[in-house]
């Protein structure tokens, strides 16, 4: 195969050099496009077909259907390791030895502690905000209190920051969910394991000690495994920009947050469950959403089917659909949608507009229904989502300013008004 690719403009013919990853996926490297065309660029919405940068850390095949984190199968990795481990995978590119792994919790234990004054700034939201906006913005104040973890440039610095956040983020997810819930806001404990803890922050009520379950610790640690990180998807490549301005790195996974609090993000997880409750409300017409689905004129879409990349099925929600069928029969819980969650699923991939489309369900179709079955509240789901998402936007963060990326700003193809002169008022 070729190591160029040469673009014909007005007769001129320019040569850009190809490059190839690991994987043998090939891009054409445009660096020198504008320059040796006299200010030629490209468009493409939604960066359908566009590179944003090299990784070394996720990669995914999605017509295959493959994922894996550092080289590791997601499936090996949901099967055999714990969060934290993947944690430190995906941020320092191998999985840790016992001893790298006790000094990593040993460190993110130090800064499990939130400043007090955050409560203040907690206590002024109304009971009725979205956990969403909540965690995202105590996530960007968390900068007024660890001004060292702003303007990292070493090694050392970012380690600092990173442990400080893994550190205090599961804190202001389990504070979202209290003040949601009417509880006292509280503290885990440094005896527990990380995912132990969050469990312990999250329900632990005031008046009785928390009973650990091992079917709830081992839901939720393969859940925030599966979530860990997902290459350059929207909240990813927003915590990338924000961050190529050398904005701290708390700023930008605030940043990233939001963006992942979209329905067509993040947000699905929650709009799934509103959507199957919908459904199940409705005599379990799975027919007529399916209908609504299909009709252009409907702006309804089947939340939780889909996908910018896998054009087959996502190997995420294959794991999550077992494990809820597991969860919920350890628990004995018996939930109704998720048999309307299976008979969509059925009907759906036996539908041809949807198998045309290669619309199959995404990690977001099944994960809801094992998030009801602990207990969390629906509006919890994303917030879910980002707590598992946090070490991949940490170690896309970190990758990207280790490279010393330059500061990301794409250009347009300017479609407005050409020069024109001003007009006084009474001249309009
Ligand atoms: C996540 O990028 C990532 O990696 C994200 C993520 C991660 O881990 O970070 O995997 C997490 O965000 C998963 C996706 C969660 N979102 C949803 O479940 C919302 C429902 N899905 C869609 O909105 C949609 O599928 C997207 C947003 C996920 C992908 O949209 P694309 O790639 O821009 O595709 P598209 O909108 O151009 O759709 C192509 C066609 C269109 O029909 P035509 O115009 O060709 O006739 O498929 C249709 C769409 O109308 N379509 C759907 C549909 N998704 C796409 N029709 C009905 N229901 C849907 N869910």
């Amino acid at each position: 195969m070729s190591d160029k690719a040469t673009l014909e403009i007005n007769g001129q013919k320019h040569e850009f050099p190809l490059i190839t990853g690991t994987e043998n996926e090939v891009a054409i490297d445009i660096k020198a496009l504008r320059s040796v065309t006299g200010g030629v660029t490209t468009i493409d919405p939604g960066y359908k077909n566009t590179g944003s940068c090299v990784s070394a850390i996720t990669f995914l095949d999605g017509e295959k259907g493959i994922l894996r984190y550092r080289g590791y199968s997601i499936e090996e990795l949901a099967e055999k390791a714990d969060f934290l481990e993947v944690a430190y995978l995906l941020i320092f590119g191998e999985l840790p030895t016992q001893e790298q792994l006790d000094k990593f919790h040993s460190d993110i234990k130090k800064h499990s502690v939130v400043d007090d004054d955050v409560k203040k700034i907690l206590d002024a939201f109304p009971k009725s905000a979205h956990p969403m906006g909540v965690l995202s913005s105590l996530t960007s104040a968390l900068t007024a209190f660890n001004p060292s973890s702003v303007n990292v440039d070493s090694e050392e610095e970012m380690y600092n920051a990173i442990v400080r956040i893994l550190g205090k983020f599961p804190i202001l997810v389990a504070w979202t969910m209290r003040k949601k819930m009417g509880l006292p806001l509280d503290y885990g404990s440094s005896s527990l394991g990380y995912v132990e803890n969050i469990l312990q922050m999250m329900f632990k009520r005031p008046d009785e000690n928390y009973e650990q379950n091992p079917i709830l610790v081992n839901a939720l640690d393969k859940l925030l495994i599966l979530h860990a990180d997902h290459e350059q998807n929207c909240s990813t490549s927003t915590v990338r920009i924000v961050g190529s301005s050398h904005a701290g790195l708390f700023a930008s996974l605030s940043a990233g947050i939001s963006a992942l609090w979209g329905p067509l993000h993040g947000g699905a997880n929650q709009a799934v469950i509103e959507m199957l409750e919908a459904i199940k409300e409705d005599g379990g017409d799975t027919k007529k959403y399916m209908g609504k689905a299909k009709d252009k004129e409907d702006p309804f879409r089947l939340m939780g089917f889909g996908h910018r990349v896998y054009k087959n099925f996502d190997p995420r929600a294959r794991i999550i659909k077992k494990a809820a069928d597991d969860v919920l029969g350890d628990l004995g819980v018996e939930d109704p949608i998720l048999d309307i969650a299976k008979g969509l699923e059925k009907e759906a991939l036996e539908d041809d507009y949807f198998v045309k489309r290669k619309l199959y369900p995404n990690v977001d179709f099944y994960s809801g229904i094992i998030y009801r079955s602990m207990n969390i509240p629906v509006e919890m789901f994303t917030v879910m989502f980002a707590l598992g998402r946090l070490p991949g936007w940490i170690a896309q963060w970190r990758e990207m300013r280790l490279n010393k990326e330059p500061i990301g700003r794409p250009r347009q193809v300017y479609t407005g008004e050409t020069l024109r002169s001003f007009k006084g008022i009474n001249e309009r």
